[in-house]
């Protein structure tokens, strides 16, 4: 693997120092700070000065290195970013994870869209990633509903309708009756299979829809059904192992530093959640070794994955070298700052919500029904992405459909304006040599470029950083941040300068390059963040 700048300058430097990129364009490419005298860098071929200002080390790299990482984007086309830094190690990603005989609810949105973005980091970083829809389609709850549908004799299974069944039992709980139905779908009984079974097909009929509204496909949907046959097991190594204790009736764990046990078995014997989660942690570290498995899931459930990781170390279903990760992400807001679940006690459907951003990327002037479904979903994804995981988020239409700023629509805007460059491009003068010659260019012995071109090509080499600091700091929005940049300083340099009549063949070839690289990039990050690229809007 090629030694990145990164790590070409810290050797330079030889000492430990924080090497970022300042917040400025005038203060350099680099910048760390360092006690005066303590370190002496020189120019070279990479870079071309150093400033010292204040205790900050400002570094520009040098024209002709900057201007190499053209042809590089180009070469290594969609591949641009990768490494294989990751290879021989397994992630497993559990995401999306609704709940049977529940509406897909946006915090399932939510999970989606990261866990997908979180995935493809992974991927391109070389590991081997496992995704799995962990499914809430067993417990209690189970019970619940079985006993209302007999009751009620609900032959309709629309989600609506098992939805209200819920709230109709607890509008007069029968626990008993429920108890007697999860029971029996727990020891197989025939007809309460059936009648899961039904649920759980119309419920995922309708969340195959969203997938394939949202173009996600999970590697694997266990679920928690599945997991029935290894929670005995569960249960036996946790008593061998003395950390089982009976508390009012339920089989529990106490967990040091917790006020509450966690609870493997209710008074009735019914399974919980949480043993259901550490079946699946003994299953994934059986099947697959993962060095990581990451939760995608709302930090409302913190105190639920803090007890079942501990629990699992105890058990030894993770070892010390296996890191188990809550990505806690945060709700949905309303503009009033109310959860956006719920609109005049009505739940939103997230369907209409994909719809409307649909309809609003017609209106932006997305003619073809493909080019509308990409911008309407990709501008959903991309706002959210661009948001840290852990902070809660406003939905605001105006933000999430807008033709500047930092949204997806820009950025495939941005995209598609560096393809029909490119086409004419093509047509006009690179036939018969349909690639950019950067050669000439590189030849000049002295390179020069005007700012704004400059200012692009400062921005190509960060993009494998970005993706490697995205994918260990889990932080999808720094991907965003990063295009975002990108496409702002290429659509400067594009108001600025004509690139088809470019002064020079020289100019005009560099500038051709200079697009499709900035092109390339663009499809690559919003690739990782599961965004379409049209190349028309
Ligand atoms: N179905 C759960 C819910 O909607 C999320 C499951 C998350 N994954 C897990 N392994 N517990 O709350």
């Amino acid at each position: 693997m090629q030694k990145s700048i990164r790590d070409y300058l810290l050797e330079k430097i030889g000492k430990p120092v924080k090497l970022e990129h300042p917040e400025r364009e005038e203060w350099g490419d680099y910048a760390f700070f360092a006690k005066d005298g303590e370190v002496e860098i020189k120019s070279d071929e990479v870079i071309e000065r150093v400033e010292k200002v204040g205790g900050f080390v400002n570094i520009w790299l040098q024209n002709e290195w900057l201007s190499n990482k053209v042809s590089e984007v180009i070469k290594e086309g969609d591949k641009y970013g990768s490494t294989a830094e990751g290879s021989g190690k397994t992630v497993v990603i559990d995401y999306s994870a609704p709940n049977i005989a529940k509406r897909f609810g946006i915090g399932h949105l939510r999970s989606t869209i990261i866990g997908q973005a979180l995935y493809n980091l992974h991927q391109f970083l070389g590991y081997k990633v496992i995704g799995d829809n962990h499914l809430g389609d067993w417990g209690t709850q189970f019970g619940k509903l079985i006993y209302m549908i007999k009751k009620t004799g609900t032959e309709d299974y629309t989600i609506e309708n098992l939805e209200k069944l819920y709230v109709l039992f607890h509008q007069e709980p029968d626990d008993d009756g429920a108890r007697k139905w999860f029971k029996k779908l727990e020891d197989g009984d025939v007809e309460a299979k059936s009648i899961w079974k039904k649920c759980v097909d119309v419920s995922m009929a309708e969340f195959e829809r969203i997938y394939q509204i949202l173009g996600v496909k999970i590697d694997e949907t266990y679920g928690e059904s599945f997991y029935e046959d290894i929670m005995p097991e569960v249960i036996r190594e946790a008593k061998e192992r003395g950390i089982t204790s009976v508390s009012e009736g339920a089989l529990v764990v106490e967990v040091p530093g917790f006020k509450t046990p966690l609870m493997l078995l209710k008074s009735d014997g019914g399974t919980t959640y949480a043993i259901r989660d550490l079946a699946t942690l003994r299953f994934r570290k059986g099947k697959w070794s993962p060095k990581m498995i990451i939760y995608e899931v709302g930090a409302e459930q913190t105190l639920h994955f803090e007890q079942v990781f501990a629990v699992a170390r105890m058990l030894g279903y993770a070892g010390g070298d296996v890191k188990l990760v809550h990505t806690k992400h945060g709700l949905y807001l309303d503009a009033d700052g109310k959860k956006f679940a719920t609109r005049k006690g009505k739940t939103i459907k997230l369907e209409e919500v994909l719809e409307e951003a649909i309809g609003r990327a017609r209106k932006l002037g997305c003619e073809e029904e493909e080019t509308a479904k990409a911008v309407g979903v990709g501008a959903i994804k991309y706002f959210d992405l661009s948001h840290n995981i852990s902070s809660d988020i406003v939905f605001d239409w105006e933000k999430v459909m807008a033709l500047e700023g930092n949204s997806g629509p820009y950025l495939q805007y941005t995209f598609a304006r560096t393809q029909s460059v490119l086409s004419k491009a093509s047509t006009q003068y690179l036939t018969p040599n349909p690639s950019p010659n950067l050669g000439e260019g590189n030849q000049r012995g002295e390179v020069v470029f005007n700012d704004e071109e400059r200012s692009v090509l400062r921005y190509l080499y960060r993009f494998p950083e970005v993706v490697q600091e995205a994918a260990v700091r889990l932080a999808p929005n720094l991907v965003c941040n990063y295009l975002y940049e990108l496409a702002s300083k290429y659509n400067t340099f594009y108001n600025k300068h004509s690139i088809l009549s470019a002064g020079s063949e020289e100019a005009r070839n560099f500038r051709i390059g200079l697009t499709v690289a900035v092109g390339q990039i663009l499809k690559n990050g919003l690739g990782l963040l599961e965004i379409e690229a049209p190349g028309r809007m």
